[in-house]
Formats: C-alpha cells, structure tokens, sequence
C-alpha cells in the first residue's frame, strides 16, 4: 500500500516517548557555562536548566542579539546558589513547542565586562547545523565578541566593571558631541528562497520596511551610484533599497573622491567589525578634468542589514566631504530614527565646519538637503511595499 512518506514520519514520531534533557548551568567550582550547551529536541520535549553554585539566568534571546532578552522570551530569573549547598539546587523547566531553534543565555552582570553571556555562557535548542549561518559556534561566537565589546569599553572608560551600552542601543555618537537615536529593533526571520532553479534557506535581520531576503535573480540586480558628479559632494542616489546579491555599482566623477563604509555611531570613521575586520573601502578614485573614463567600484549586498558609507577626502581647509554631507546608505531604515537624513545630519554635526575641533568656519558650510531622486522614492515605495511580504515571514519565527 502507498503512503506518502510525510505520513510515515508523522506516525513514527507520534510513537516517540517526549523526552527530558538535564542542562546543568553553572557549578561547583564556577563554571560560566551550559552543560551540554546545545541539543537537537522534538516537539513535547522538556529541557529542565539545574541550577548550581553563583547566581544565573536561563533567559531567551535571538540569534541577532544573543546576550539580550527576547522580547516575549522566556526568562528563568536569577537563581542564587550558595558555594556551600550540594544537593537540592533549583530548576526552571521549558516545553519544545516547535522545531525553530531556541536561544538562550545567563543575564548576569548584563552589560559589563563581566557579563557571562560575554564569556559564552549561552545555550541552545534546535540550532543550525555546524557551517551553517545559524550554527552554535556562530552564536556562541558572537556572545563572546560581545564579551570582548564590553571589556574594551569598559578598560577605555576605566571602569572595569560600569554598564556599557552597545552599539545599537547608543545614545551617544562614537565621536564629538551628539545624541544620536537608538537602533531600530530587529527580528531575525528564517525562511526558505527560492531563485531560478535554485532554493536554499537563509537567516537574516529583518527591520520595518526590510527589502525581501529574497535574491532579485542568481546575479542580483546592479544600483548605479554617480559619485561626485557634475562637481557636487554627494552620492546619487544618496541611498538605495537593495536584495541580497545586488550590486552596488559606485561611479566615480572628477576630483577624488571614496566611498568607505562607517557606522552609524561614527559616520566619518572606518567601520571595523568587533572582530577586527576593516570595513569595504574603495580607497582615493582620482579622476582628471578632462577625463570621460569614469573609474567603477563595486560592493555585493549580503543581507539587509544597513550599510552606512561616506567619502574620506578632505578639504584644503581640513574639513572632510564627510562633514559637507557626502554620506550613502545601503537599506536605512527610512520608517526610524536612524534614516538617512539623520545619518547626514549627524555627520555635519560631527565633522562639520561648526564640529568642535574643525577648522575655520570659513568657505562653504551646511550641506545641501538629501535631494530624494528619481532611485530613492522608487526605493522607499519597494520598502512599503515589501514590509507586507516581510511581515508574513516574521509571523514564522
Ligand atoms: C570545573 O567543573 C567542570 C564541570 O563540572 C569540569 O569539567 C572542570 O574540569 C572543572 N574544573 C576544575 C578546574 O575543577
Ligand atoms: C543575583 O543577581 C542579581 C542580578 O545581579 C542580583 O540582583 C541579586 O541580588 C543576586 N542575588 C543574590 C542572592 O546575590
Ligand atoms: C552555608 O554557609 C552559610 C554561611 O556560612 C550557613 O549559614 C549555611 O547554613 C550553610 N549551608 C549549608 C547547606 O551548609
Ligand atoms: C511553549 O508554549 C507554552 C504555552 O504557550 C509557553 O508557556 C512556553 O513558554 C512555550 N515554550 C517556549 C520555549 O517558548
Ligand atoms: C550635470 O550637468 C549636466 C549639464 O549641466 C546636466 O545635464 C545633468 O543633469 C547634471 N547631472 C546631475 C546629476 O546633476
Ligand atoms: C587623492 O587624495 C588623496 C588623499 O587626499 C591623496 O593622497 C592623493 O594623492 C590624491 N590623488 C590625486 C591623484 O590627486
Ligand atoms: C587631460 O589633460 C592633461 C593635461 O592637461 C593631458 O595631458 C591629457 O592628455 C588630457 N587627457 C585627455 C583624455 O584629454
Ligand atoms: C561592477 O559591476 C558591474 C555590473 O555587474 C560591472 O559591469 C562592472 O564591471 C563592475 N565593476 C568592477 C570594478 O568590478
Ligand atoms: C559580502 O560577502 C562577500 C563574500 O563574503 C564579501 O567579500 C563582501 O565584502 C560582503 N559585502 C559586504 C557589504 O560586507
Ligand atoms: C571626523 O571627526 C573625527 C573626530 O574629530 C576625526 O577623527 C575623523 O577623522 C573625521 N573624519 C573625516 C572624514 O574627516
Ligand atoms: C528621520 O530622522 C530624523 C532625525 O532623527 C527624525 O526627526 C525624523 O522624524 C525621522 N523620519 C522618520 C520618518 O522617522
Ligand atoms: C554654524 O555656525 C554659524 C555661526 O555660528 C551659524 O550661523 C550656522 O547656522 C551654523 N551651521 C550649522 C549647520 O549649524
């Protein structure tokens, strides 16, 4: 008799007795880890967190942010053990109520240099293979990266053990004298893609108004970008809405100009990853008056998180393209705070000719407003309109 083998796997795994994993956190001599500290589980499974000596957490995140509570998370609170107690230690229990991984961590010290999410105390259900993007290493990774965040912050502040704040929630700019806006809060959407005749699935940040995870087609689409033309400090379009494996293609005009990623916090600055790795940087394209051979650089998108980018050249004043408002972005997030016009501000404010530090006010000034061309209001109408697709695949999560 024929059974479609859906069925099959359906009724074999209704037969599977549910299953109790022990997840010991902490202990006795002051481990800061989860032992075991990743398990495959079935749906009905309980995981049971023991609690030993110090005073932990079991607390739901994201992969995105894996040392910050979930919003709606689960959270075990904290659970003081005495060094001296042997026996009777406390548990918090979960049910596996879908085969989605499941992310967890200690909020201990959250925030400090001696955060022991920071020191890879995290724990996790269901997660993406090893070589996977999801992958347990991948997130334990990150956790201690943001251990390695706090520490430095913490040792350059000289407050070994002060609340420090992290990127995306920064009220400060990372240089000067500015408040700048909180991140936008992002969720992390798992879904399957399927281009052509290829299909694979793919984790990423989605924010309100994200473009689609989904690739345009196998090459992605090309978003020419003028830089410097016709003599203006400014990047035409100055942001564009893109897909993963879109290109951005910048063409370079006459004078010698760059285009070189920053940071939000820090938009005249080279971005640097916590790990180390410098930014993409097209370095000086100089380009003669008379010349009509207009030098290319190219960027692929690898997701939609946004890119931020400016020009690092400077004035014979010492003032920068940077500070005149020769700023790009890569999906900001036009519904938020951090847009693109806050962006630009901020770097005018920052490195501009009334920056504290810059030189003489004298000569040009305030940057001209981000004209929204033809490119960008097409890009903002596709952002709304995918906020809809996206949306459906949040409800996935
Ligand atoms: C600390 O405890 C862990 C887990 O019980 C054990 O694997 C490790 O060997 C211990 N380390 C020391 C120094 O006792
Ligand atoms: C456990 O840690 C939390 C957070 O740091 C703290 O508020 C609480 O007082 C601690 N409990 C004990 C008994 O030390
Ligand atoms: C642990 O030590 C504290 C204080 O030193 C004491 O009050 C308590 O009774 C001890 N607990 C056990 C289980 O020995
Ligand atoms: C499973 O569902 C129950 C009931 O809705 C909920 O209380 C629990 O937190 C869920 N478990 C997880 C791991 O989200
Ligand atoms: C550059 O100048 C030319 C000639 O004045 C004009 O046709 C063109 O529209 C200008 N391009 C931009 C991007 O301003
Ligand atoms: C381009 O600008 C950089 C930095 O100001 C400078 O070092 C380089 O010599 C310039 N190139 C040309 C051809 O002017
Ligand atoms: C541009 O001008 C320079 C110097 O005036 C000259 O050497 C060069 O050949 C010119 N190039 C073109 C493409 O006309
Ligand atoms: C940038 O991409 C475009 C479109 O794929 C291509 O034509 C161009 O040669 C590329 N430029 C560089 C410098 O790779
Ligand atoms: C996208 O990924 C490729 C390959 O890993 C890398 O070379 C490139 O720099 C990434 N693009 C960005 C904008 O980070
Ligand atoms: C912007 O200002 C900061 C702080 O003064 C400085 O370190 C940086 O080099 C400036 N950026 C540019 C492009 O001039
Ligand atoms: C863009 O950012 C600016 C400055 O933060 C803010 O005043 C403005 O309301 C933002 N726009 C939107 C649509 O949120
Ligand atoms: C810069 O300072 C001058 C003089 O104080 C002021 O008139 C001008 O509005 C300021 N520009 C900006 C962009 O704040």
């Amino acid at each position: 008799m024929f059974f479609p083998s859906s069925l099959l796997v359906l009724a074999a795994a209704a037969s599977v007795q549910a299953a109790i994993y022990d997840i010991t956190v902490g202990s006795s001599n002051g481990t800061l880890a989860f032992s075991p500290e990743a398990i495959a589980a079935n749906v009905g499974d309980q995981v049971v967190f023991h609690f030993q000596q110090k005073n932990h957490t079991a607390t739901q995140s994201s992969f995105a942010a894996p040392c910050s509570p979930m919003e709606g998370g689960f959270d075990s609170g904290f659970n003081f053990v005495p060094a001296n107690q042997t026996d009777n230690f406390p548990t918090y229990t979960i049910t596996v109520n879908d085969t989605k991984p499941i992310w967890v961590f200690c909020d201990q010290a959250a925030n400090t240099a001696a955060s022991h999410c920071g020191a890879g105390m995290v724990f996790a259900v269901n997660c993406g293979a090893d070589g996977s993007a999801n992958s347990f290493t991948n997130f334990k990774a990150s956790a201690l990266a943001i251990g390695q965040q706090l520490k430095a912050s913490a040792s350059a502040a000289g407050t070994p053990s002060a609340t420090v704040p992290l990127d995306a929630s920064l009220t400060t700019a990372a240089y000067g004298t500015a408040t700048i806006p909180a991140a936008p809060s992002e969720s992390v959407v798992t879904v399957t893609v399927t281009v052509e005749a290829s299909t694979w699935t793919t984790v990423y940040s989605s924010y309100p108004g994200s473009p689609a995870a989904t690739p345009a087609s196998l090459a992605g689409n090309v978003h020419v970008v003028q830089v410097g033309n016709n003599g203006t400090l400014a990047y035409d379009p100055p942001f564009v809405v893109a897909q993963p494996r879109d290109i951005v293609q910048f063409v370079f005009h006459q004078k010698n100009h760059t285009a070189t990623q920053s940071s939000f916090a820090a938009p005249c600055l080279p971005f640097m990853a916590a790990d180390g790795t410098p930014g993409a940087d097209s370095g000086f394209m100089p380009v003669a008056d008379n010349s009509t051979d207009f030098p290319s650089w190219n960027i692929t998108v690898n997701d939609t998180n946004p890119l931020w980018f400016y020009c690092k050249q400077k004035k014979p004043d010492g003032t920068s393209h940077c500070g005149a408002g020769m700023v790009f972005a890569v999906n900001p997030v036009q519904s938020s705070a951090r847009n693109f016009t806050a962006f630009q501000t901020l770097a005018a404010t920052l490195n501009g000719t009334n920056a504290t530090g810059a030189v003489s006010p004298s000569g040009s000034g305030v940057p001209a407003p981000s004209t929204t061309g033809a490119a960008a209001s097409v890009g903002v109408n596709l952002a709304l309109g995918l906020g809809a697709v996206l949306t459906v695949f949040a409800t996935m999560l």
